[in-house]
């Protein structure tokens, strides 16, 4: 093998940096093929640490000069991308002019280009593409940036905080100075030259100060930026009022870009998007486009605190900010779903979000949790930190947030973010200062054995038995729990674990609940505290047997290990109080239809399952949005991370049947909700409307899998006379995943209107890509997937093209990808070395698609294992990509 061995960086070895830097001072002379960067920083001397040299780390930049205090240094030494220079004194004046070439950068990390202007991209360590620098989060320092550009070409330039003077210069070029008065780490750098126009406001924040809004996007974009905007102002607002945090400076910028690896970065006062989460208008964003753009701009908001004015120590932390500020942004969209619902819709309005954050964790994190890549919150080591931007890190990490907000309670939660910032404002901290300051802000509440949650990797399985005893009304529940060895992690030590806890009476009403040693009967919902092996919880004063509703909303990212027949699932389906619950039930018996058919134990869907999911549907009392999400098939990776081994081929046969005979035996109770659910008037973005438009694209979904010319047709009507993304989009994935004779005249008409719009056209590839085979004979996904690929609208440079065709067919269209004969995993081997050669951070997330394949079915895993030795043994192959595979073979 070529490759180096690939180094391997551990939390334990964490060491503060002898130097650390006061204020920068930068000059930027831009030029697409060769921009020069003059750096001149205060370096200082680190009281808190060891005395040794000052340590820069640079990487893909010609060093055109170095000097310390205006002299040669006397010693330097560089070892790959680290320099150390000794240096005498308290403080030096390091002075670094450095050459690099934003033309050439297709890492789209550090300083690149997009539509012929500058964008940078500094979080992880992309501050080191750009000039030399102790590039680590625990070095905060004040920058002040001038900016150097064609006028012509880039008319707007913007850098973090405050904009302190600009001007012309000669040869038609001009120049902006901006200055930052928040120290900051690196990471939060960033840069904008381009031809930009900006949506403006100005909002008063709650002291009363002014300030400008800006959305920059390029001209013709701008009538699509009202939605982010709004996002904005009520994001400043839910901030103010949730906690007590204010906007710090006089000017907050979003600057959209069409190039960029993630969807969205919160550089201090200048956050750079992804356009897929900026742009929105009814005739090109659908109500999950627009639902996806308000959270977005919601969590890089929120970072401003939770990031930016206090942030990590160093990368291993990563979670102290990403996981509370997904918790902040959770919140954030649950409070604005249910104020749009009102008080009689709320309740149902919060499940529903709840229900698609935890959707996305099973999807997405408990798969992650049981492979290779298994890492605990907080990470213990890493070879590349961008592969640790993980479902982990994101969305268990705001689990174990919400746990303690549930375990320390609005108050107490919200008095222990009150004490972290006046402990930790303008600092760079761990994961154990903000729990020990939780703990402190609520009389010393013990969470030492909580701490656990960042230390152990794999998710939990909480099994639960009950047993009832008519004589003395007593059911005692025992709850268990054991967590599964992850790579590295043999043993695991009990978890706190907070279970959710109602019991469901027989006549489908929650009991009022007593615990042994109380007086009286309390709440019907109360959360237990698992904190051994096994513990038994004994209810009392009960008159009948009750049915136990467990893990109500969700209350912990475990598994939940409880036996209930079908009878069951179906009773707690239509009477649950708990909506999370209620839908829960529902993705529980339909996994169990599913895998009993895929595992070829039944042959037809069970009566009873439709007779259930009939109930659900023709229950107009609830929410047309909750109502659609408990009819949809849980997420198809979740399923198969439930079977074992997994048979991707088995899987999709019997998810076809299962949709294809829901849609034909519940046809006339789809048609009714079609009929039902006209949403009038000009499209607006309103949670209600959303509801009952997903509920329809839904049923067009059945209809379409069912096959009967009456749905097909419907679905086609729909199309032709849709006025809004959501209804064209809806009705076109419901024709493209059936056997739809329609189908290709319909996406060719998508196509033809919106040829030139970058972001609808990469729905047009998602659907193709994500495309079932549903009769046959028909077209292998693949087969498309390739055509696509030269489509002159493809591009494997733009990071959402390569998400939208390859991203969806490795990640989301299993069925397609496992290919018996292997053909999928050679295209997989072939795109992931040609991704890797111009963007390692795309080509590693495209490399996870196959990180779980020793779950899969043998003769899977024998054509799998030369395409994952391929990978590895290609030559130059990158860290990012070689710590994936190299994983994935290790396990
Ligand atoms: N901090 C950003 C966010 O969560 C993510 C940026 C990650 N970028 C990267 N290349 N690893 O909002
Ligand atoms: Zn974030």
């Amino acid at each position: 093998m070529q490759n180096d061995q690939p180094q391997t960086i551990q939390r334990a070895d964490y060491q503060p940096l002898s130097w650390t830097v006061d204020t920068v001072d930068l000059h930027f002379a831009l030029d697409a093929g060769a921009t020069v960067v003059t750096n001149r920083m205060r370096c200082v001397r680190n009281p808190d640490a060891a005395p040794g040299p000052i340590r820069l780390w640079g990487e893909a930049m010609e060093r055109l000069e170095l000097t310390v205090d205006g002299a040669q240094p006397v010693a330097l030494r560089e070892t790959g991308a680290l320099l150390e220079i000794d240096a005498a004194g308290e403080s030096v004046m390091v002075e670094v002019r450095t050459r690099v070439d934003p033309r050439a950068n297709t890492t789209l990390s550090g300083l690149y280009l997009s539509s012929g202007g500058f964008f940078t991209q500094c979080e992880a360590e992309g501050f080191r593409r750009i000039t030399w620098f102790p590039d680590r989060p625990d070095v905060m320092a004040r920058y002040t940036v001038t900016l150097e550009a064609d006028r012509e070409a880039c008319p707007v330039l913007l850098s973090n905080g405050n904009l302190v003077g600009q001007g012309e210069l000669p040869n038609g070029r001009h120049y902006a100075k901006w200055e930052d008065p928040f120290p900051k780490p690196s990471y939060l750098f960033a840069l904008v030259a381009a031809r930009l126009v900006a949506l403006e406001r100005k909002v008063r924040t709650l002291s009363g100060r002014e300030v400008l809004l800006q959305v920059w996007v390029e001209e013709g974009n701008l009538d699509r930026c009202e939605h982010a905007m709004e996002a904005l102002v009520n994001s400043m607002r839910w901030d103010e009022e949730t906690f007590g945090l204010e906007l710090d400076l006089d000017r907050f910028m979003i600057v959209a870009v069409a190039d960029f690896n993630m969807g969205a970065m919160e550089n201090k006062g200048l956050n750079i998007f992804n356009t897929k989460f900026v742009l929105a208008k009814p005739d090109t964003a659908t109500d999950v486009d627009y639902e996806n753009v308000e959270s977005v701009v919601a969590h890089e908001y929120f970072h401003n605190w939770t990031g930016n004015r206090v942030t990590c120590r160093d990368w291993f932390q990563l979670t102290l900010k990403e996981g509370l500020t997904v918790f902040r942004d959770q919140q954030f969209s649950a409070d604005m779903l249910a104020r749009a619902a009102g008080p009689e819709g709320a309740a149902s309005a919060r499940a529903v979000k709840r229900i698609d954050d935890v959707r996305v964790l099973r999807a997405a994190q408990f798969p992650e949790d049981g492979g290779p890549m298994a890492h605990p919150i907080r990470p213990d080591s890493y070879q590349e930190i961008n592969n640790f931007y993980t479902a982990t890190v994101y969305e268990k990490g705001a689990e174990v947030i919400r746990m303690l907000h549930t375990l320390l309670g609005q108050e107490g939660f919200r008095n222990g973010m009150d004490l972290y910032f006046s402990y930790f404002d303008g600092q760079a901290v761990t994961c154990d200062d903000f729990v020990e300051v939780m703990s402190e802000a609520n009389n010393g509440f013990d969470l030492d054995q909580f701490m656990r949650w960042y230390s152990q990797a794999g998710t939990p399985r909480v099994k639960a038995s009950g047993t009832w005893n008519a004589a003395d009304g007593c059911y005692a529940l025992t709850l268990s729990q054991h967590t599964p060895a992850t790579p590295g992690q043999p043993d695991k030590l009990p978890l706190v674990i907070p279970v959710a806890v109602g019991l469901i009476g027989p006549d489908g009403r929650d009991l009022p609940l007593r615990l042994e040693g109380e007086t009286q009967a309390g709440a019907t919902t109360r959360v237990l505290k698992l904190t051994e092996e096994a513990q038994v919880f004994r209810f009392i004063g009960l008159a009948a047997e009750p049915v136990p509703s467990l893990l109500r909303g969700f209350s912990a990212p475990v598994i939940l290990e409880l036996d209930e027949d079908d009878a069951r699932l179906a009773f707690r389906m239509a009477h649950d109080a708990d909506p999370f619950n209620r839908w829960d039930a529902a993705q529980r018996y339909a996994e169990r239809v599913v895998l009993a058919m895929a595992g070829g134990a039944s042959a037809g869907l069970p009566q009873a399952f439709v007779n259930a999911f009939r109930a659900l549907l023709a229950d107009t009392r609830l929410d047309p949005a909750f109502r659609a999400q408990a009819l949809a098939l849980p997420a198809e990776p979740y399923l198969l991370e439930r079977m074992s081994p997994a048979d991707p081929g088995a899987l999709r046969t019997a998810l076809i049947a299962v949709m294809g005979a829901l849609g034909r035996e519940l046809a006339g109770d789809w048609l009714r909700v079609v009929d039902g659910m006209q949403v009038s008037g000009p499209y607006r973005y309103h949670p209600g409307d959303a509801g009952k438009r997903a509920l329809v694209n839904l049923a067009l979904r059945y209809l379409c899998a069912g096959g009967q010319p009456s749905g097909l047709a419907l679905a086609e009507a729909r199309f032709a006379a849709a006025t809004n993304m959501t209804e064209r989009f809806g009705a076109l994935a419901a024709l493209v995943q059936s056997s739809s004779p329609a189908r290709g005249a319909a996406l060719l008409a998508f196509h033809a209107r919106y040829r030139n719009d970058a972001l609808v056209l990469d729905k047009w590839f998602a659907l193709q890509a994500g495309a079932w085979r549903w009769e046959e004979g028909g077209e292998p996904a693949l087969d498309r997937v390739r055509v696509l690929l030269s489509d002159p609208a493809f591009s494997l440079a733009n990071p959402n093209k390569v998400y939208a065709l390859l991203g969806t067919y490795f990640r989301a269209n299993p069925g397609e990808f496992h290919l018996a004969d292997g053909s999928g995993y050679a295209f997989w081997a072939d795109q992931v070395i040609a991704l890797d050669a111009r963007n390692p951070q795309v080509a590693a997330r495209m490399a996870r698609a196959l990180e779980n394949w020793r779950h899969y079915a043998p003769a899977l895993q024998a054509r799998i294992r030369p395409q994952l030795e391929r990978v590895l043994a290609s030559p130059g192959l990158s860290p990012d990509v070689a710590e994936i595979v190299g994983k994935a073979l290790q396990q």
